[in-house]
């Protein structure tokens, strides 16, 4: 079986603490996980955790002392380099940190802070200027689910966010599909349309840039990924590995769902 460290496509299991955790608490949260983690499941899975930003320097500190092999993300940086934005993060600021991985447009963000897709293209615009990997969110809500708009929804997220990207810029991203619904409520998109989603994405990355760009994109699902689904949601051939609330929040629980990622054979996402 072919090893996927050099793979584009290598599997990817986020973890999204969103406002959880202070940074005494994530230390010791990433100090087991680097306890947990199995090394044998690290060649086919990259772990990432994305703390609130003012854990931020404690787990790179953590991280790097420890060499434990978890990659550091946030959850949203601000458009501009620098300025009178209160309450906001610069991307270079996290660049320095050394965090790799960036949100752009989580729903929460655009649900509950009022975040639009011109916002949203113009923070993964800074992510990329600065070196980082934006994760892009999309997804529908129940009523645009239920009015079959799923999607239309998802190609105007998809096409506002890459419009006018550069090829390797899209090869390089990472797409997340986090159904508003299934988000924090248990209730699980099926595999099944978790795979109908995703190919859709591809397909819009695809149309916005190639179909090269689009092969090597990495693409997630989100939305009540736990250790017993996460096998399942992740056999899809179009799914590269999860987004995860609140079953990331516990190492164990993160560990659980990193051991059931690399038990997916490779051959099966192709
Ligand atoms: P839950 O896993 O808690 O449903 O959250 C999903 C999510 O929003 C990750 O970004």
């Amino acid at each position: 079986m072919a090893d996927q460290a050099n793979d584009s496509r290598r599997t990817l299991v986020a973890g999204n603490w969103k406002m959880h955790h202070d940074h005494l608490q994530a230390i010791r949260t990433v100090q087991e996980l680097g306890l947990r983690l199995d090394p044998v499941d690290l060649k086919r899975v990259e772990v990432a955790v994305l703390p609130p930003f003012t854990d931020l320097r404690s787990v790179q500190t953590v991280l790097e002392d420890r060499s434990i092999p978890v990659v550091l993300g946030a959850q949203h940086c601000h458009d501009r380099d620098s300025g009178a934005f209160t309450g906001e993060v610069a991307a270079p600021m996290l660049a320095r940190l050394g965090v790799r991985y960036v949100l752009a447009g989580h729903s929460e963000r655009r649900l509950l802070f009022g975040q639009d897709d011109a916002q949203v293209g113009a923070a993964l615009r800074a992510v990329l200027r600065h070196g980082m990997v934006p994760v892009l969110c999309v997804g529908e809500t129940a009523e645009e689910r239920e009015a079959g708009r799923t999607e239309e929804r998802l190609s105007d997220q998809v096409a506002a966010a890459v419009q006018g990207l550069a090829e390797e810029q899209v090869a390089g991203m990472v797409v997340a599909y986090e159904p508003v619904w299934a988000i924090g409520t248990g209730a699980t998109a099926t595999a099944a349309d978790a795979q109908a989603a995703c190919a859709h994405v591809r397909g819009r990355l695809a149309a916005a840039a190639s179909g090269d760009a689009a092969a090597s994109a990495r693409i997630l699902y989100g939305g009540s990924v736990n250790a017993e689904n996460t096998a399942e949601l992740v056999g899809g051939p179009d799914v590269d590995g999860v987004l995860v609330g609140g079953a990331s929040l516990e190492a164990a629980s993160l560990a659980g769902i990193v051991a059931a990622a690399a038990t997916v054979r490779p051959a099966a996402r192709r």
